[in-house]
C-alpha cells in the first residue's frame, strides 16, 4: 500500500542508484520545493550534495537566517552567499519593474555561478520541478506579463552532466507531505509562495536598504497577526507592499509626511486568477494600528481589494 514513507524510501534508493558517488549541486531558495528537494537529496547522498543559497538581501524579515538554521544540522554542504551589497549596487537608480526583475535574475546567476565554480565539476544539477511546473512549461506562448525569476533556471551557466528532478511527479500538497515525512520544520513546509526577486518587487520603484527594512518590519507584523488569528492556511498568499507614495498625516502635535503601505491578501487555487481575501475588519484594524505605531516612516495603511485579473497578485 502506498504512503509517503514508502515513496520517500523509493525515491532515496533511486537517487542513490543514479548518482552513485557523483557530486550534486542544488540552488536552494528556501521555498517549499527546493527545501524538500534538499532534504531528500541529503538523505540520499549526504555530503555529495552542495546547496547554494544566494541571499540577495530581499528576503522577508529573519528569513535568510531561518533557511540557514533549517539546514545547518543536515548532512549536506550548505553555502550561504550574502550578496545584498552587489544587488543594491546594481539596482541603484532603477525604477522600472521589468528592469528590476532582469537585473536581479542576471545578478543571481553571476553570484551562483561564481560560487558553483569553487566546487569544480559537478555531475548532477538538481531542480525542484514539481508536476504542475511540468504541465505549465508545455503551456506555450502566452504573453509575458512578468519575467519570472526562479532558482531552477540555471543549467546553461553551470558545468554539469545531467539534470535530476526527483519531485517531478508530485503535486504541491504531496511535496509538502514528503517534506514533513523527511522532518523539515513546519515553517519551511508551509511557506507561502514567494517570488524569486523577493521584496525588491514589493517596493514600488527605487529600492533602498532603508525601504527594505521598513517593508520587512511591516510585513512581519501582518504575517504575525494573520497567523495569530489562525488564518495563515486559509489565505493563500498575504504580504505587504511599500508603495513609495507619501502622504500627510498627524502624529501627536506634529505633521508627518511618510509612506503609504498596502496590504495584499488573496485566495486562489492556481495563482492564475485570484480573489482578494475577506480579512475581517477588526483584524485589519489591529494590523494597521500596530504598523503605524511600530514601524517608522509609515503613516497610512490601505488594503488592496482588487481581483486578478485585472490586477496581478504582486504589484510589480
Ligand atoms: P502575479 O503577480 O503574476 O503572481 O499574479 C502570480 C504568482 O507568482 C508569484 N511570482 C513569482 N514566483 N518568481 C517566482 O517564483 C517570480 O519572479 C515571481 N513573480 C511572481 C507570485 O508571488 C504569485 O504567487
Amino acid at each position: 500500500d502506498w504512503n509517503m514513507g514508502n515513496y520517500a524510501q523509493t525515491a532515496i534508493n533511486e537517487i542513490r542508484e543514479k548518482v552513485g558517488d557523483g557530486k550534486v549541486l542544488l540552488a536552494l531558495s528556501g521555498g517549499v520545493d527546493s527545501s524538500v528537494l534538499a532534504a531528500l537529496l541529503s538523505k540520499a547522498v549526504g555530503k555529495q550534495l552542495t546547496c547554494i543559497f544566494v541571499d540577495h538581501g530581499f528576503m522577508r524579515k529573519n528569513e535568510g537566517d531561518e533557511v540557514e538554521a533549517a539546514f545547518r544540522d543536515w548532512d549536506v554542504n550548505f553555502v550561504r552567499v550574502n550578496a545584498a551589497d552587489r544587488f543594491f549596487a546594481r539596482l541603484d537608480g532603477v525604477e522600472e519593474p521589468e528592469a528590476k526583475r532582469k537585473i536581479i535574475g542576471e545578478e543571481f546567476i553571476r553570484v551562483f555561478e561564481a560560487e558553483a565554480k569553487k566546487i569544480g565539476t559537478v555531475d548532477y544539477f538538481a531542480q525542484g520541478t514539481i508536476y504542475p511546473d511540468v504541465i505549465e512549461s508545455g503551456a506555450g506562448d502566452a504573453a509575458v506579463i512578468k519575467s519570472h525569476h526562479n532558482v531552477g533556471g540555471l543549467p546553461d551557466y553551470v558545468d554539469f552532466k545531467e539534470i535530476i528532478e526527483p519531485l517531478r511527479l508530485l503535486f504541491k500538497d504531496e511535496t509538502r507531505r514528503l517534506g514533513m515525512e523527511l522532518g523539515l520544520p513546519d515553517y519551511l513546509v508551509w511557506r507561502q509562495p514567494f517570488p524569486g526577486p523577493g521584496l525588491a518587487i514589493r517596493i514600488i520603484g527605487q529600492i533602498t536598504p532603508e525601504k527594505v527594512a521598513i517593508l520587512q518590519d511591516a510585513d512581519y507584523i501582518f504575517r504575525e497577526e494573520i497567523a495569530l488569528a489562525g488564518l495563515d492556511r486559509d489565505i493563500h498568499q498575504y504580504f505587504a507592499v511599500l508603495t513609495s507614495m507619501r502622504s500627510v498625516g498627524v502624529m501627536g502635535d506634529g505633521r508627518t509626511y511618510d509612506y503609504t503601505l498596502a496590504l495584499r491578501g488573496v485566495t486562489t487555487t492556481d495563482f492564475m486568477t485570484a480573489d482578494f481575501a475577506r480579512i475581517p475588519y477588526d483584524l485589519l484594524a489591529k494590523v494597521s494600528s500596530r504598523i503605524v505605531n511600530e514601524v517608522k516612516h509609515i503613516n497610512r495603511v490601505v488594503y488592496d481589494v482588487t481581483t486578478k485579473p485585472p490586477a496581478t497578485i504582486e504589484w510589480e
